[in-house]
């Protein structure tokens, strides 16, 4: 395909326009502002010219969430976007469990994931073989299975769930099984056995990964932290260690984060969890003051503007997100299972 190009008043306007979203606040100097306008304007460019959508999750780099992404948000609120996108092609702005749940939900869409090694140790750390061999220990027992994992894995469980939803979704399970099976992050399971009064290995059956970003977190830093900064806000990922959740004041997924910033006053907010969230938060709260404890995701920073532009000026075929179409078909029937539960205004 032949290179578009930027005529230098084009490139000073997208130059301007990426400074007036907040970046100079992160600390993106006038050179850096002139190599992502560069990158920003063509893709940006493309996009339309293919009909192309970029979703990006809130740990994407700041360039990308604020210069190109079209929708921004939590697993949850991507999954649900992406249902409902009338694009041709989704580029993802995130890591491949994403993109797939992108392609399980598009069959007929060309999904593209910028960087074959943006992955997920949660997600490499169960198979569909597992799946089946803990199914069968614990017959009856429904398998709640978080976002975080492949294709196969989703195909072989009953409801998907993510930070957003799990708790909710678990409690209707738990009111018509005495037995839930949740996989695959121990610490989230453990937390949520805490918060719904469940028992491990009894009642909340869990499995033993853990997200290599938030098992890392020291609980012994929080009342430090609480000393340096009277009047704080700690808020923490669920993906974090019961340890460390029995600390803070908020615990739950990006969106529910988010949110909490949003709605309550504070003289300072700590956010636990990967540090794109908080490089966010510090542009949508200009008036806010953020302090770090965060940690970066080796995979979700794999993805930058110059590989997003490779995959539309000439995508590989390697770059093209393919699933099984029965592996597909059984992985939506568990979205879509979320999406009811997620959704249900019911009282239990
Ligand atoms: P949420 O944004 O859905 O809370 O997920 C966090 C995460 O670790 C995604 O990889
Ligand atoms: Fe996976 Fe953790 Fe990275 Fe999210 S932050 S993609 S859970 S490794």
């Amino acid at each position: 395909m032949k290179k578009l190009e930027p005529t230098a008043r084009q490139l000073k306007s997208e130059r301007d326009r990426l400074s007036s979203l907040g970046l100079p606040s992160l600390g993106f100097c006038d050179r850096d502002l002139r190599t992502a306008a560069a990158l920003t304007w063509r893709i940006n460019a493309l996009k339309k010219l293919k009909r192309a959508v970029i979703p990006g999750h809130v740990y994407q780099r700041p360039e990308i969430l604020l210069g190109v992404a079209d929708f921004v948000g939590d697993s949850y609120k991507l999954a649900k976007l992406c249902a409902q996108t009338q694009a041709k092609t989704i580029v993802f702005g995130g890591v491949r469990f994403m993109a797939e749940t992108a392609k399980i939900l598009n069959p007929e869409k060309t999904v593209l994931l910028p960087a074959s090694g943006a992955g997920c140790s949660l997600s490499e750390s169960i198979t569909a073989a597992d799946v089946r061999a803990l199914k069968a220990r614990h017959p009856g027992a429904p398998v709640a299975t978080y976002i975080n994992t492949s294709a196969e894995v989703k195909a072989a469980s009953d409801v998907i769930v993510t930070s957003a939803n799990a708790e909710k979704i678990l409690k209707r399970l738990f009111a018509k099984h005495p037995q839930v099976i949740f996989i695959p992050d121990e610490l989230m399971g453990k937390n949520l056995a805490q918060s719904l009064g469940k028992s491990l290995e009894t009642e909340l059956i869990i499995w033993r990964g853990t997200c290599i970003v938030h098992d890392k977190f020291d609980p012994f830093a929080i009342a430090l932290y609480r000393k340096r900064y009277p009047g704080v806000k700690i808020l923490a990922h669920a993906e974090c260690s019961p340890s460390l959740v029995a600390l803070v004041d908020f615990v739950g997924g990006t969106g529910g984060m988010m949110e909490y910033v949003e709605k309550t006053e504070a003289p300072y907010y700590m956010l636990v969890t990967e540090c794109g969230l908080g490089e966010l938060a510090r542009v949508r709260f200009p008036d806010k003051k953020f302090v770090f404890m965060c940690r970066l995701c080796p995979y979700m920073k794999l993805v930058d503007l110059p590989s997003i532009l490779r995959v539309l000026e000439k995508p590989e075929p390697s770059d093209a997100i393919e699933v099984p179409a029965d592996v597909a078909a059984k992985a939506k029937g568990a979205l879509q299972r979320m999406f009811e539960l997620a959704e249900d205004t019911a009282p239990l």
